[in-house]
């Protein structure tokens, strides 16, 4: 999907700070939620992203900033009075630990958190069968809960968040610790609801996931936006940096901080059996490179000159990786 920069702004978060005990979880932050889109919001652990989630969804209110969904400034209002207003029906938040009750069969979970909007039958009942089936979920429909794999339990919490058709689905971090299947129906299922017009906030500290399901990615660390854009806009901010990764035949000890030194290399990392190094115009800097390991006594077995991924951007606005 293409980005209409005029499309307008569903939901927003604009200076918003938020402390505990003292110490900002989000500190000046600003996101805005265009409609239509699935905006990618990738951070670190810590990084703040649940909490951000938490401020929108009206969980806790802002020390400070302001908070608008659907044009309405909320930030002031208590969580009670936003659902009178019924802006709480028009968003659906998936938590990042699954909020779900062992007891209750998948089906009943559906109609449980149906009524809570107020659906009843028939609607209600047919709109539990519609996200059974986007949820692959349809023929665990009376198993209760506790006897789910990880991954059902995954499908089944996001599902809990779609039965009353929200406009913006917020997830967090949907797909951790879950099986490669599980985790391709959440992806899919992300993608189908976005196609069908609902706008989707996905938190994640997965980069290929970002990059695989969202039209805008917002890169979070310490409580702000770092940077953000298209996959496209993003790399370009790169400019002209390269990625080059040598394997050598051996360890030496000083290496990484000889490499570090030359003109140009803005970052070097150590990798199992090889280094990365982030350097500027790549293709100048590799004889030098060559040349340096080889005076360390050294050698080098393979060199790969690629564009700069994501996870360079990150490493070069941050100094560290996202797993790291
Ligand atoms: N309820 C809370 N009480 C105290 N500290 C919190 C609370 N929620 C979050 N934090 C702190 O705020 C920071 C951001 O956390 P969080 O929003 O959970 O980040 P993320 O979701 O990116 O991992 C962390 O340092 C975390 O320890
Ligand atoms: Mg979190």
């Amino acid at each position: 999907m293409t980005e209409q920069p005029d499309t307008p702004v569903i939901a927003s978060l604009h200076n918003v700070v938020k402390r505990y005990a003292g110490l900002p979880a989000v500190d000046a932050l600003n996101i805005e939620i265009r409609a239509g889109e699935i905006l990618g919001l990738l951070g670190p652990s810590a990084s703040g992203k649940t909490t951000a989630i938490a401020l929108l969804a009206g969980l806790v209110p802002p020390d400070r900033g302001r908070i608008t969904l659907f044009g309405t400034d909320v930030s002031a209002l208590a969580p009670k009075s936003r659902s009178v207003g019924s802006l709480l029906h028009r968003i659906g938040v998936v938590p990042q630990e699954p909020a779900l009750f062992d007891d209750l069969t998948v089906g009943e979970h559906l109609r449980f958190f149906g009524e809570l909007f107020g659906l009843r039958n028939p609607v209600l009942e047919q709109l539990c069968g519609s996200v059974l089936e986007l949820m692959h979920l349809t023929e665990r429909r009376d198993t209760r809960a506790g006897r789910l794999n990880s991954g059902m339990r995954r499908r089944l919490n996001m599902a809990c968040a779609l039965v009353h058709r929200p406009q913006i689905l917020i997830l967090d971090e949907p797909t951790v610790g879950i099986d490669p299947g599980s985790r391709r129906q959440i992806l899919d299922s992300v993608r189908t609801l976005n196609a069908r017009g609902t706008t989707v906030l996905y938190a994640s500290h997965h980069m290929s996931e970002v990059e695989a399901i969202c039209t805008r990615i917002a890169i979070m660390d310490h409580g702000r936006i770092l940077v953000s854009g298209t996959v496209p806009e993003l790399i370009e901010r790169l400019g002209a940096d390269d990625r080059i990764r040598v394997r050598i035949d051996r360890t030496v000890p000083d290496l990484r901080a000889r490499l570090s030194e030359l003109a140009g290399v803005h970052h070097c990392s150590e990798e199992p059996d090889s280094l990365v190094i982030i350097a500027e115009h790549g293709q100048v800097r590799l004889a030098r490179v060559v040349e340096v390991v080889a005076r360390c006594g050294a050698e080098v077995i393979q060199a790969d000159l690629v564009r700069p991924t994501l996870d360079d951007l990150f490493l070069s606005l941050t100094g560290r990786t996202l797993r790291g």
